[in-house]
């Protein structure tokens, strides 16, 4: 018995000594946690330029799809680091790396998960003109930004300056609707979006999202949302539903969002830009870069997601979204679309409590070019569902819905002010299938959505014109 115990604490410690001299490697390589820890920050600056920030490839090889063509073992991939492969590309390293460094750098690949990048939308077809025919229902309107209609002949235009515009029967009226609040116009501020409540007939509330500045004529604004009514072309019965802390209103002329939308369980929902400021995307203690939700009277849901960490703007619904300029409820399914900076504009599907990544993670560059972040992924980030690299300037977000365009029902319009163009987008469920260019050159697209007659209705910036959709029924000539 003794000779056994004895035995077994030999063995045991023979291979505790084993194991530890496997694991310090030969004496003659430093592996410490810190260079370990470091081998990120170490992949991201020699190796991510070539094989992408989420080792997904680029001009290298992906490096975490398991699929290993040159090197096969972990010595021989530790190998191909330190001395590269001239034949494929791969530069050597062993005079940068040591061969600690070189090991530590393989056990961080291997330990990395495969990622699925989202591949941007690009070489998207037209079908302009065979199939829809656009006349200019309104024109002459100065920078319009949101349209609704308030009944079959008469809709509501908001034009960005500060004017709430009626159109009845096709025609616009000269008179503005007097009594709507001063706004703070310039740069993208100014009167946004305007929406009509789910039971507008029994209700007669009009909403209206706009930047508002803190004090009359000063350059501190902010996003807020009123609703009001309109009785003999006047704005009246206002109520506030959300206005930001004094302190959070800044001079910035940026990214103020936003759409208005509404679910069928008594929710309104609306979004709010980064203003500029990037990072505070990510701060939950401040209002930017978010999608809020709120009751339509105002009132904050009980489920909202963030109620149980005070400092948060109670309506915050969703953040890291840069500058939602597109939001639908369809279906179940609230859809967005947001700025990106150079390059990764976003389709999102928004989901309470959901981190959408800005800054830290995006498809995009700094204007300039340069690199704004090597992420497109991380844990703890919500993916869009579709990304467009270059940006197409996404603005507008409808769902087709009403018998002119049958064959399209549920599908998305998106806007895109830089391409000029309509996008029509195929989707299921919360899912992005395809999309098709509708039109395209005839103007900056600002807003689109359905008329109460089925033909799609599509808001120009500039020139100041409303464009109206439907089929094309021309037969082909023979
Ligand atoms: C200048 C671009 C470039 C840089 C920088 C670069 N690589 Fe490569 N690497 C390549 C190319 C090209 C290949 C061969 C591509 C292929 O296998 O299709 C390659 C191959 C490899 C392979 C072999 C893959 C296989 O399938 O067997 C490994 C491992 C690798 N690189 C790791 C790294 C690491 C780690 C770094 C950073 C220290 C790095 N590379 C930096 C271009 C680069």
């Amino acid at each position: 018995m003794r000779n056994i115990k004895w035995l077994a604490g030999i063995l045991i410690g023979l291979a505790l000594i084993a194991v530890f001299a496997f694991a310090r490697g030969p004496a003659s390589i430093k592996q410490t946690k810190a260079d370990f820890k470091d081998s990120g920050a170490t992949y991201a600056k020699l190796c991510a330029d070539c094989h992408g920030a989420d080792l997904g490839g680029g001009l290298g090889s992906n490096l975490v799809d398991g699929v290993w063509e040159i090197s096969k073992t972990t010595p021989e991939i530790e190998k191909i680091i330190a001395d590269g492969n001239d034949e494929a590309g791969m530069p050597a390293f062993s005079d940068q790396l040591s061969s600690g460094q070189i090991k530590n750098l393989v056990q961080f690949i291997h330990q990395q998960k495969p990622v699925q990048t989202i591949k941007a939308v690009v070489n998207v077809d037209s079908i302009e003109g065979g199939v829809v025919k656009s006349e200019v229902w309104v024109d002459g309107l100065d920078a319009p930004w949101g349209l609704v209609f308030i009944g079959p002949n008469r809709a509501l235009i908001t034009e960005k300056p500060g004017q709430l515009r009626q159109v009845v029967d096709g025609k616009l009226l000269p008179e503005p609707i007097t009594g709507t609040p001063e706004v703070f116009s310039g740069g993208q501020g100014g009167l946004l979006d305007v929406a009509i409540d789910p039971d507008y007939a029994e209700n007669s509330w009009i909403y209206l999202v706009y930047s508002h500045p803190l004090e009359p004529g000063s350059d501190k604004s902010m996003t807020k949302l009123i609703r009001g009514k309109i009785v003999e072309n006047k704005w009246v019965q206002e109520q506030v539903l959300f206005a930001a802390k004094p302190e959070h209103y800044i001079k910035s002329r940026a990214h103020f969002g936003s759409r208005i939308t509404f679910d069928d369980k008594g929710h309104l929902f609306f979004g709010v830009g980064d203003r500029g400021r990037q990072d505070v995307a990510q701060d939950l203690t401040r209002p930017y870069g978010k999608i809020f939700r709120l009751k339509r009277d105002g009132r904050i849901p009980k489920d909202n997601p963030f109620l149980g960490y005070s400092k948060a703007y109670p309506a915050t619904f969703s953040y890291g979204n840069r500058n939602p300029q597109g939001l639908v409820w369809s279906d179940g399914v609230l859809w967005e679309t947001e700025h990106g900076p150079k390059g990764g504009d976003e389709l999102n599907v928004i989901t309470p409590g959901t981190n959408y990544g800005w800054p830290v993670i995006s498809y995009g560059r700094n204007y300039s070019g340069s690199e704004l972040t090597p992420y497109t992924h991380m844990d703890g980030m919500e993916q869009p569902v579709s990304q467009w690299t270059p940006s197409i300037a996404v603005s507008g977000l409808d769902v087709v819905t009403g018998d002119m365009f049958k064959d399209w029902n549920g599908y998305l319009l998106a806007g895109a002010l830089k391409f000029k163009e309509l996008r029509l987008i195929k989707v299921d469920g919360s899912k992005y299938i395809s999309e098709q260019i509708l039109i395209k050159d005839k103007g900056r697209v600002r807003d689109v959505g359905m008329g109460p007659d089925g033909a799609i209705y599509v808001t120009l910036n500039s020139p100041g014109q409303i464009l109206r959709l439907t089929p094309n029924n021309k037969k082909e000539d023979k």
